[in-house]
């Protein structure tokens, strides 16, 4: 474990902003998170926990330590002929895990192909895509609490998942460093291809699925379709939240709106946020250094050297078009630094 002064970010956020933290660490096992937490400049200075870098905004240096998650390994913890727990260290890529269950035929994550990130980020903001969510299959979650060092392992009750949300974004928030999770997937087929982009595309493409793989290269094949790749210009995939109204806000707008998508599951109605966005004419807008992607609204571009608050302006002024329009205030999905 060595712990570098100084150390420039860029490469590791996708959206690509240069932002520099004044200490930065990796940690590689769980015996270099222990030396760690007994460091003087670790106790001492501001913390921040990196994964993947995928849903981070950063707008200003880090005036403390960053620490990367490098914890690797999948592992089959347990199993009989219906159901199998995998247990990943947290800094497993997200879609490598993906990518194991379906090489295994595990049904459970397949619909959450290619999303960027890490394991450990994962249950943070309870990823979700194409109708899945990690609620479904997450089993648990070991995390070291930061002021103590001690270990403590979370059920997924305890998790308290929501849409985009977790106990570790809120009550939680950067108390606990998460060191591995633990799904349960299925051998079973459970395919769940009831998400309408999903559907349509399976239907068009005449794709019939005999197992997860065909799911994970339909969904892999859409979000390459949709999503810009951070490699190719720097993003950090939705920027924003959808939007949660009740049911006279509903009827209030589809009077206006007829047109306008909705989703409505256990009595809740989301509106999706993208939508909201390209119907203030900000698709395919650029304002300078950044913009808003041609193929989802949802999405804010680094168009090569942005600053975080060159992105935050323009979030802004988003936000303010939307509330305008629809009355609706949108929320940035993306943690900002
Ligand atoms: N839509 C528009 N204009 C747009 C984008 C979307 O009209 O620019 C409409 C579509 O026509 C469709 C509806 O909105 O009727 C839903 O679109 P889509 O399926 O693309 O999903 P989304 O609600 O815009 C969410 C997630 C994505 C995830 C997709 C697919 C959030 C904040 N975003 O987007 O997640 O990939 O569903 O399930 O919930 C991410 O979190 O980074 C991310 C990309």
């Amino acid at each position: 474990m060595q712990i570098e002064s100084n150390f420039n970010l860029s490469k590791l956020n996708t959206f690509g902003i240069t932002a520099k933290a004044k200490f930065f660490v990796e940690v590689n096992s769980e015996e270099e998170l222990r030396e760690l937490f007994a460091d003087p400049i670790f106790v001492k200075n501001k913390k921040f926990f990196l994964g993947g870098g995928s849903n981070i905004l950063f707008t200003k240096d880090f005036d403390g330590i960053v620490v990367l998650n490098k914890l690797k390994g999948i592992e089959i913890k347990e199993e009989d002929s219906e159901i199998v727990m995998v247990r990943a260290l947290g800094g497993e890529i997200w879609h490598d895990l993906v990518i194991f269950a379906v090489n295994h035929r595990y049904w459970g994550i397949e619909n959450l192909s290619l999303i960027p990130g890490t394991v450990g980020a994962a249950p943070i903001q309870n990823i979700g895509a194409y109708g899945a969510e990690l609620k479904d299959t997450l089993y648990n979650v070991e995390a070291f609490e930061i002021e103590t060092g001690l270990k403590r392992v979370f059920s997924q009750e305890e998790c308290r998942l929501g849409y985009r949300d977790s106990v570790f974004k809120n009550e939680l928030k950067n108390k606990y460093f998460i060191s591995a999770t633990t799904l349960k997937l299925s051998k079973k087929e459970k395919k769940n291809i009831s998400y309408k982009i999903l559907k349509e595309y399976l239907e068009t493409n005449a794709i019939e699925i005999h197992n997860p793989k065909n799911i994970s290269d339909a969904v892999a094949s859409i979000r390459r379709s949709k999503l810009p790749d951070p490699k190719v210009i720097g993003n950090a995939g939705s920027f924003f939240k959808n939007v949660f109204i009740n049911r006279d806000q509903l009827e209030k707008l589809q009077g206006i709106y007829k047109e306008m998508p909705f989703f409505e599951e256990d009595e809740v109605i989301k509106i999706p946020a993208g939508w909201l966005i390209e119907q203030c004419g900000w698709k395919g807008k650029r304002l300078g250094n950044v913009g808003v992607h041609e193929k989802q609204a949802l999405v804010l571009v680094n168009y090569g050297e942005a600053t975080g608050s060159e992105i935050i302006e323009l979030a802004s002024k988003i936000i303010e078009s939307v509330k305008e329009k629809f009355d609706l205030t949108i929320m940035p999905e993306v943690n900002i630094v």
